[in-house]
């Protein structure tokens, strides 16, 4: 794992959002697709914010862009405001549609949990990475209690995508964040792209932002060996992952 500390976050932004500008315009210009995974939560925000409209203005032709959401809420409709399918669409989706229409919604995914077979969307959703060609770079932020995805503490390095339960913890975190502070309101289960499913990525870029952090990155740069503990642990596994921080003295 290398770690990149720029101090300034707002610095730190525009430098992930061009780094993954950059990839995209690699492939596509060698006519070769670009899946990039993306991630929820406040952390990638900042970067939505600049991608968009790097890839909105760059004349680019999109359809060979595909995109793959890490996770989904069970018990929220697409349309819920708290679902991430809303929030991509609010902060990714339909943006760089507006800008760019050769961007196709048919593109993107994530897991789809208004099935009534959840255990079948699984399958079909890792069938559906694969079929695609694999994850490009994956974008990750994490939680507190070094979760990434919907993968808590106990989760297996080599799980795959599954239903999970979302801790207390966790919970509690998104519901000051994203709930209006009320608990009763973040759902208990998602569907979560595994470890295993996400350590297959080829390139991954991990987030940690903000003093909230620092606890938790302390831990896992401190670490040797992964740990079912800490499930960000499993990318000390993996071959070309970068940690951008504006956290200083990690
Ligand atoms: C959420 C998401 C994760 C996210 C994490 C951190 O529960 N499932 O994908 O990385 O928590 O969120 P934030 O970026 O808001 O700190």
């Amino acid at each position: 794992m290398q770690i990149v500390h720029i101090a300034d976050t707002t610095k730190l932004n525009t430098t992930v959002a061009r780094y993954i500008f950059d990839r995209i315009k690699s492939n596509l210009h060698q006519n070769r697709p670009f899946t990039l995974g993306l991630a929820t939560g406040s952390t990638p925000l900042g970067i939505y914010r600049e991608l968009v409209p790097l890839l909105g203005a760059s004349g680019l032709d999109l359809s060979g862009f595909y995109t793959f959401n890490l996770d989904e809420y069970i018990g929220l409709t697409q349309h819920h405001p708290n679902s991430y399918h809303a929030e991509m669409m609010t902060n990714f989706w339909l943006p760089l549609q507006k800008l760019n229409p050769t961007f196709k919604l048919e593109h993107t995914h994530i897991p789809d949990t208004s099935t009534q077979n959840p255990d079948e969307e699984c399958k079909t959703y890792e069938h559906a990475i694969q079929k695609n060609g694999g994850i490009d770079l994956q974008i990750l932020g994490i939680g507190t209690n070094g979760h990434i995805a919907f993968n808590e503490p106990g989760s297996r390095g080599d799980s795959r995508t599954r239903v999970v339960s979302i801790n207390e913890e966790t919970r509690k975190v998104n519901a000051d964040k994203f709930f209006a502070g009320d608990i009763s309101k973040v759902p208990t289960h998602a569907i979560s792209m595994g470890i295993g499913t996400i350590l297959e990525a080829r390139e991954i870029v991990l987030i940690a932002l903000g003093e909230s952090k620092r606890e938790i990155m302390t831990r896992l740069l401190n670490l040797v060996e992964p740990t079912e503990n800490i499930p960000a642990s499993f990318l000390l596994q993996h071959k070309n992952t970068k940690i951008y921080t504006d956290m200083s003295n990690m």
